[in-house]
């Protein structure tokens, strides 16, 4: 490992300390090692300017998308009297100093528009600029302390001028980058060998372990999984380098990006397949850009970034002759299979086993390992609704009956539990409420990650913070938010605290329902009422819906 630059260092520790986000870190550490060349910082607002209406920087370099550093106010007041500032990572070191050239408030959506072609923050790199980047933005050189630390796949990890050094020494002048954010199955194995012997050339594995898209398979699965099929390649034609990039999910600029990133650890052709670097659908149910609009980019720009692209082309499985065939190959009336995302995902939650037609055995394994089925993930059963609704009680039965099935372990977070220990300091403000949600969401996702069940029942009365749970748990494991829809009056009568008799007095404040809102849940998986059954009966019919939705095994 290099020595710190220890003058800097020292130097470092007297200027205003930012400390940065996951996305930060990416972006500095590619700017650090070479792998933004030629971005030596942040961008200033020229650059930024510039690259957002024309993707070129001031000077007229090709660059698509903005490298920028975000800031929130509360920094900027920090730093009115200073030049520069150290950039620390979360553990608090020193990595960088940034020399501040300037400092402004971008017009966000603008940004939006003009890099990703729309305001719908269902784009990833919209919902970055839109709902968590920070209004001001600093730009300025960057001078290096430290390589960030990573702990993991240590020997997977190069610089650009590493992996050059590497290419020379193996005396391989043609190299075909694939860049990735998924496990690689034969198709993909097929397809690189093809272009490999087609253009006499070597292959980099190139997969992004930076940030990816929300719910992509997480990087040490899909790392043990490349792993695997690298000893599938021929000796010597194929290697493997993780790259650090915090993805944008830019489509056809994102493409670019990838070129010019490619270009700069060595490579001579990059793989370009249908819909690359691609965001999902809009909010109407739509794509975002065209299925070949990142070819037709690269297409474009790929003499003057000095890269060749190389078409992916779609390969289907054919029964017949058990060999892979590009899709525009196909003879009239061709039998062929392909499995899509959506069923590879249902295939690994009803536990069914990953076809061999379709990926290596190794790569299933690993795949089934880290996403059991569906009756032995994690799991985090939400209830919500009023005081007095019957959320506690029915927790509390299916608490014993989940013990009782006893496929994992259960663990209650009842709203009057967690504010007794979890958030005791806490009251009932909008705002306080929805820190005290978020901290019942983060234990819900540990204890779902790890495999467990987690029943919570507090009132939860905000949609925004029970769809940020939602989204945190979801990508850990199963969630059911069950909705606890017994009516106000009931709960009133019932008053089992004497809560509500104190609310109409006005002795309690802001109570839900009386003197606070109560935003009703209108996408969960199960509603119930408390006020005309048992809670035995509910109970049995909460369970027998998690039975049905794969939760459960059935017992017959
Ligand atoms: S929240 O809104 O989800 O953070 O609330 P929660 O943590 O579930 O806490 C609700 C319990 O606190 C008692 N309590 C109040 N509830 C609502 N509004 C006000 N102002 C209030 N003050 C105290 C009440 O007993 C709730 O418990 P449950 O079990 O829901 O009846």
């Amino acid at each position: 490992m290099k020595q710190p630059n220890l003058d800097l260092k020292a130097q470092a520790n007297n200027y205003p300390s930012l400390q940065l986000s996951d996305r930060h870190l990416c972006d500095l550490e590619l700017i650090m090692n070479g792998g933004f060349n030629p971005l030596t910082g942040f961008m200033s607002k020229n650059d930024y300017t510039s690259v957002i209406s024309d993707m070129r920087l001031n000077n007229g370099t090709l660059w698509p998308i903005p490298i920028t550093l975000d800031v929130d106010d509360s920094f900027i007041s920090k730093i009115s009297d200073s030049s520069k500032i150290a950039l620390r990572d979360k553990e608090g070191f020193i990595l960088a100093v940034l020399n501040i050239e300037e400092v402004w408030q971008p017009n966000l959506k603008l940004e939006a528009e003009l890099v990703f072609g729309t305001k719908d923050t269902e784009h990833p790199g919209v919902h970055y600029l839109l709902k968590t980047s920070h209004k001001n933005y600093i730009g300025g050189k960057i001078e290096k302390v430290l390589n960030p630390h990573h702990y993991d796949y240590q020997k997977l990890r190069h610089t650009p001028a590493e992996l050059k050094d590497i290419f020379k020494n193996k005396k391989w002048d043609k190299v075909i980058a694939f860049q990735t954010r998924n496990p690689l199955h034969k198709a993909h194995f097929e397809l690189t060998m093809r272009a490999m012997k087609e253009l006499n050339a070597n292959l980099l594995v190139h997969p992004v372990v930076g940030m990816t898209k929300p719910g992509d398979v997480n990087h040490y699965t899909r790392t043990r999984c490349y792993n695997h099929i690298m000893k599938e390649y021929p000796k010597n034609s194929a290697f493997l380098s993780l790259l650090p990039l915090a993805m944008r999910m830019g489509g056809p600029k994102e493409t670019l990006l990838h070129a010019i990133i490619r270009k700069n650890y060595g490579c001579t052709h990059l793989i370009v397949g249908r819909d690359h670097a691609g965001p999902g659908l809009n909010s109407n149910n739509e794509p975002f850009y065209g299925p070949y609009e990142a070819q037709e980019m690269l297409e474009k720009y790929q003499d003057e970034l000095d890269i060749k692209m190389v078409p992916f082309k779609f390969m289907v499985f054919i029964p017949k002759s058990g060999k892979y065939k590009a899709i525009d190959d196909l003879i009239e009336n061709e039998e062929y299979k392909t499995l899509s995302g959506t069923e590879l995902r249902e295939l690994l939650d009803e536990g069914k086993g990953i076809p061999e037609w379709f990926t290596f055995k190794s790569v299933a394994h690993e795949l089934e390992l880290s996403n059991p089925p569906l009756t032995k993930r994690g799991l985090t059963i939400f209830f919500s609704g009023l005081s007095g609704s019957g959320k506690s009680t029915l927790a509390n039965g299916l608490v014993t009956k989940l013990l009782e099935e006893g496929s994992r372990p259960v663990t209650l977070l009842d709203g009057d539990i967690v504010r007794t220990h979890l958030s005791s300091e806490l009251g009932f403000s909008k705002e306080h409420r929805s820190i005290n949600i978020k901290r019942i969401g983060y234990v819900a996702s540990e204890i779902t990650k790890n495999g467990g069940i987690a029943i919570c029942a507090p009132i939860a009365p905000y949609e925004e913070d029970r769809k940020f749970n939602r989204e945190l748990i979801s990508n850990e494991g199963g969630y059911i938010e069950i909705f606890v829809n017994t009516p106000l009056e009931k709960c009133e009568e019932r008053d089992s605290k004497g809560l509500y008799a104190l609310a109409r007095e006005g002795k309690i404040k802001e109570f839900t329902g009386i003197s606070d809102p109560y935003e009703e849940p209108k996408d969960s998986e199960i509603v119930v009422n408390s006020s005309g059954e048992s809670p035995e009966k509910l109970v049995e019919k909460i369970y027998q819906k998690i039975v049905n939705m794969g939760f459960i095994e059935e017992i017959k």
